[in-house]
């Protein structure tokens, strides 16, 4: 695949890296780093879908992330964990997608519907593919089910989100996935299957509007083992007829892992050959995965050798991670570009429907926390990179969702009975939250790339990275500084308007390995700090291993 260098990100912000001489004329500040941010330059609106969230039935996201029951002594809305929708609701989550991830291509949606006591037990997908010593009595292993369609959408009426279903492609027929679809859409009073939602535990007699739709996860893996033509071949069919009940039903394809060009050219060719409305008419999105879990810096390529731990990890682990977590930028435009071969007007967009670390088993904080992981400063400085640079290539990516919610991967939370505590990556997503719906603007950086050993050999990273955008008369620009042990002094000019206020919050610590527990929840959270400016132009010391949010109001 062709490489994109950090020059070609046109349209985007660009990255000066290695010097200041760019054209731009030197500072006469102390600062070592210049910014800009071109007012007058819009990109594309951020979406904000692509603050997306992951639900999968898989160890304890759904049980007791966020499931504890209607009669348990866990504060909760209806038997959904209460702390936790608080806290949604304060980052403005606008998505969830549901019901996995692999799970769903194993899951009939039958099995979660009607009175909760009466609903089948089902041995877990997970429990079969990655379990070890879960306890006999453990969700993980046995789904009971509590949880389903109709629990799900009265998760996210309760957080303000919309849901993104996928649907079974390995294991139901396409008419089973037409029928889920006409359970969440038809109204009240039309179909039987409308009676069902109604009368259903957590029933509703309005129906769900359940816009996106999924087709399949991974087809080319878990979901069926397919071939990208047999894949094509199954999206026509499942798209090809449905009740759309009056909404604007937005399909989106499984698409490629990381940097697989085969995957994504072959569905589309496939499809373009067919017709090309059957491109822009059927693939709303291209779901791509990407996770960053590779720390041997080129000494192997094994999924299990090359993952490192979540808490322990040495300089060149650290860095390493956010090489990995940094490959999504050039993937996004490799895909990109093949996409456009076959659509040239780019009807369909990227969605990275999966995307965040992925460490070795070790810190899980229960045996039933399958894929769990403890989240440290690092993992919110591939969550802070990772958003911007969703953000600076808004006008390809309109949606995005980090794997997975809670008690999982790259998580928000971490949760076990009354116990619950916030990571640091929820903290990056609650620094970030005015970027959703604005529009993102050209940023500069102009700042040194600095060195780091990596497997005996030096290689090369940013001095500092980030994305802009406005809304109204405010501005915010969020900056990842990378560098372990250095800060950043910078100056950041703003083009095409003046500063009236400017503040700006922080999350750094002075141990990167640092991360929240039940005992000591606040260890790593954001703090407020001064901003100096004038007109046009503030000064900023980005601290080492930090992520700042500057938020301006503008005149
Ligand atoms: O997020 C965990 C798993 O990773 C998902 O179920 C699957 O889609 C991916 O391989």
């Amino acid at each position: 695949m062709k490489k994109f260098g950090r020059r070609e990100f046109l349209g985007t912000s660009i990255l000066a890296a290695g010097s200041l001489a760019f054209g731009f004329p030197r500072s006469t500040s102390a600062a070592n780093a210049r910014v800009e941010i071109l007012i007058n330059e819009p990109i594309a609106d951020i979406s904000p879908n692509i603050y997306g969230h992951f639900v999968e039935h898989l160890g304890a996201v759904v049980y007791d992330g966020i499931w504890v029951g209607e009669g348990s002594k866990i504060a909760n809305y209806n038997g959904i964990r209460k702390s936790l929708v608080d806290a949604l609701k304060k980052i403005k989550a606008p998505l969830f997608r549901y019901p996995g991830g692999c799970f769903a291509d194993s899951y009939n949606w039958r099995d979660g519907i009607g009175e909760r006591s009466k609903r089948p037990k089902r041995t877990n997908f997970w429990y079969g593919a990655a379990s070890k010593n879960v306890p006999m009595d453990s969700a993980a292993r046995f789904e009971p089910n509590h949880f389903g369609t109709n629990e799900f959408m009265q998760f996210c009426r309760l957080v303000g989100g919309k849901p993104y279903m996928a649907a079974n492609l390995r294991s139901l027929p396409a008419q089973d996935f037409n029928e889920w679809m006409e359970y969440c859409n038809s109204p009240a009073g039309s179909t039987t299957l409308a009676e069902a939602r109604e009368k259903g535990s957590a029933g509703s007699r309005d129906p769900f509007g359940v816009e996106f739709w999924g087709i399949g996860n991974e087809s080319w893996g878990c979901g069926g083992e397919l071939t990208a033509d047999e894949y094509a071949q199954e999206f026509r069919r499942y798209s090809a007829a449905y009740s759309a009940y009056g909404l604007p039903i937005k399909f989106v394809g499984a698409g490629a892992s990381s940097d697989d060009p085969n995957w994504t050219r072959g569905f589309f060719a496939n499809m373009r050959a067919k017709s090309e409305g059957m491109i822009t008419r059927r693939v709303h999105g291209w779901g791509i995965h990407h996770y960053s879990w590779n720390v041997s810096g080129g000494r192997t390529n094994d999924w299990n050798a090359g993952k490192g731990d979540a808490v322990k990890f040495n300089t060149e682990e650290y860095y390493n991670l956010l090489t990995e977590a940094d490959k999504i930028e050039n993937f996004i435009l490799q895909h990109w570009e093949i996409m456009g071969e076959y659509d040239k007007k780019h009807s369909t967009k990227i969605a990275v429907d999966e995307w965040g670390s992925w460490h070795r088993p070790g810190t899980e904080l229960l045996p039933a926390h399958l894929l769990g992981q403890q989240n440290t400063m690092r993992d919110a400085l591939v969550a802070s990179l990772s958003l911007d640079i969703f953000n600076r290539q808004s006008d390809k990516v309109f949606m995005a969702n980090i794997a997975q919610l809670v008690n999982c991967l790259h998580s928000l939370f971490l949760a076990d009975g009354d116990k619950f505590c916030l990571t640091p990556t929820y903290h990056i997503f609650e620094m970030f939250t005015p970027h959703l719906g604005a529009k993102n603007v050209r940023s500069i950086f102009s700042v040194p790339n600095f060195k780091y050993d990596r497997n005996g050999k030096t290689a090369d990273f940013w001095g500092l990275s980030g994305s802009a955008s406005v809304i109204d008369k405010n501005l915010t620009l969020t900056v990842t500084n990378p560098h372990l042990t250095e800060k950043q002094t910078s100056e950041i000019i703003i083009r095409g308007a003046k500063i009236k206020l400017a503040k700006a919050r922080v999350l750094s610590t002075n141990d990167v390995h640092n991360h929240n527990t039940f005992e000591n929840p606040n260890a790593v959270q954001p703090r407020e700090a001064n901003v100096k400016f004038n007109n046009e132009t503030l000064t900023f010391d980005f601290d080492a291993a930090s992520v700042t949010a500057i938020y301006l109001e503008l005149v």
